[in-house]
């Protein structure tokens, strides 16, 4: 039984980690416990079971003009940002308290806000650290100077500021930012430190009069996030030996800070750009109708449009992948429902492992756990209003060009993955903070080979500065393989610019990298996992770019 893996940690180390629970496994039970009555909670006090559709009553919170998730557009002057603690009711009745980025501008107060600028224009933000720890803003997807990136060599002290200042070259697409200091990544982000940054240009201009899509409107973008709260509705980020290893998964589903949220819709095409802003959960994302998969379109991924539209049902985001899609709610008739859902999936995350059956009876009694990644639920709920105001319209066949990298000469760098003592490492190798592992020269093409182990989980590979082109997709499980679109194994979330590749145990991915970098000087970029637990815990290198 698959579903069993997650309960079943133990098998990654067999007797001899029994040591790691401090207390013996009697450590490890009682903080499973502890999950198991979460569940119970969440059933019986929150009404917050994104199982049941019943639950979806809370409206989807839009990025407006203001307060969580408020838009600023092309902003003139520098941002002044605090990273601070703030109260906000998530969970009814039961105010949460966070760590989020806030912005007061023209009398406006914004948490988290949604930062809007077109290509090639500059960006100036002042981080105030209002936090008792460090902290430094790293902007997920952009190209941008090393020292404007958010490594952490540069994070600031608490009561201390940091300067920005950049302009962003990148592609119309949707970008995010959270905190990337050392050893804080993983916490801050979880307690609510992300957001999003959304860049236009001319191919999406044409494409927003072609469809008549309007940000805010029409054109919506869908932050998921899972997190687990307790009773006072605080966020709990406390993690047991499995969460460390594993990544944390929260059993409520927030998208846009909304749990169990509904929107309405009218009959007509809306765009919705999918941000997987959590920790260590992966999605297998479908609109389903009356129990069917509807079709819709990918129009984009982590770097902006593709050049053309993949029809697809079904696709996985993992943590730092974006999905861009176009859906059609034209045919639907009034009052009909569509759920945007997670299928199920497996998740993998024990693989190859014969310790199994040993633990089986013991594991058997945490069956109360809920939620754990591959499990299906409901994201979001969408209810087609009255009338359709537009007739169906035609997909755009062309939305970008892309261009095409030449890898006949680029040299093949292999990258593996792989654990030991519970440690997870990439080319053998743990997070070292003066460490180069890999030096790389300007202006050079490479194919990298990132090897997942048999025996492993997925891992979301995520690089700073540069984007990787999926060249083809090896060794894939069947539920993977099952997706792909091309006989080089490639599946339409592969098409396009990414940041992020989510790399299944055992799967082989070559991506080309184009370092050719437009800007002055030695350049250090991250490469890591963005299962943000595993980046915590040192599945991360750094990557020196040299003239
Ligand atoms: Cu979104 Cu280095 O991470
Ligand atoms: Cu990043
Ligand atoms: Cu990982």
């Amino acid at each position: 039984m698959k579903k069993f893996n997650r309960r079943t940690f133990l098998r990654y180390f067999g007797l001899t980690s029994l040591s790691l629970f401090a207390g013996g496994a009697g450590t490890f039970f009682t903080g499973c416990n502890s999950q198991s009555n979460m569940v119970h909670r969440k059933n019986d006090i929150y009404n917050y079971d994104p199982t049941k559709i019943e639950n979806f009553i809370n409206p989807l919170k839009i990025p407006g003009d203001d307060g969580p998730l408020g838009i600023i557009s092309s902003p003139a002057n520098s941002l002044d940002i605090v990273a601070q603690t703030q109260t906000l009711e998530i969970i009814k009745d039961r105010p949460s308290n966070l760590l989020v980025y806030k912005l007061k501008e023209n009398d406006k107060n914004y948490i988290n806000p949604v930062i809007r600028v077109r290509q090639n224009e500059e960006l100036k933000v002042k981080l105030n650290n209002d936090l008792d720890e460090n902290t430094i803003i790293h902007w997920h997807g952009l190209k941008v100077d090393w020292k404007m990136d958010g490594h952490p060599a540069y994070e600031v002290k608490p009561g201390e500021t940091y300067n920005y200042q950049f302009k962003i070259p990148n592609r119309s697409g949707t970008y995010w930012y959270h905190p990337h200091p050392h050893k804080g990544t993983a916490k801050q982000a979880y307690m609510g430190m992300a957001s999003l940054l959304l860049v236009g240009d001319q191919d999406e201009d044409k494409l927003n009069k072609e469809l008549g899509l309007e940000l805010g409107k029409t054109d919506i973008p869908l932050v998921i996030q899972d997190k687990r709260f307790d009773e006072k509705g605080n966020l709990l980020y406390k993690l047991n030996n499995m969460d460390q290893v594993m990544g944390i998964v929260g059993d409520v589903i927030l998208t846009n800070l909304t749990p169990n949220p509904y929107l309405t819709v009218e009959g007509r095409v809306y765009r919705f750009r999918m941000l997987n802003g959590s920790n260590s959960r992966i999605y297998l994302l479908a609109f389903i109708k009356n129990g069917t998969k509807i079709p819709f379109q990918v129009i984009g991924t982590d770097g902006g449009l593709l050049g053309k539209p993949f029809e697809i049902q079904e696709g996985y985001l993992s943590p730092g992948e974006r999905m861009d899609i176009l859906i059609d709610f034209s045919s639907f008739k009034p009052g009909e429902e569509v759920y945007l859902k997670s299928l199920k999936f497996d998740p993998m995350d024990n693989e190859d492992n014969d310790q199994m059956d040993m633990n089986k009876d013991k594991m058997g009694s945490m069956e109360g756990m809920s939620l754990i990644n591959g499990d299906e639920f409901n994201i979001l709920r969408l209810k087609v209003n009255l009338k359709a105001t537009s007739p169906s319209v035609t997909m755009p066949e062309k939305l970008s060009d892309l261009g095409k990298l030449d890898i006949t000469n680029a040299p093949i760098r292999p990258i593996n993955l792989t654990i030991q003592n519970e440690q997870w490492l990439i080319n053998g190798l743990k997070y070292e903070p003066n460490d180069y592992p890999i030096i790389i020269k300007k202006n050079i093409i490479e194919v990298w080979e990132i090897k997942n182990h048999k025996k492993s989980m997925p891992h979301p590979m995520h690089i700073h500065g540069v984007f990787m082109r999926v060249v083809s997709r090896s060794n894939s499980p069947e539920q993977v393989s099952r997706l792909t679109i091309d006989k080089d194994g490639r599946l339409a979330t592969d098409q396009g610019l990414k940041d992020t590749v989510l790399v299944w145990p055992g799967e082989t991915i070559r991506v080309a990298i184009d370092f050719n970098i437009e800007l002055p000087g030695e350049q250090i970029y991250l490469f890591h996992c963005h299962n943000l637990e595993h980046e915590e815990n040192g599945m991360m290198i750094n990557l020196k770019i040299i003239d």
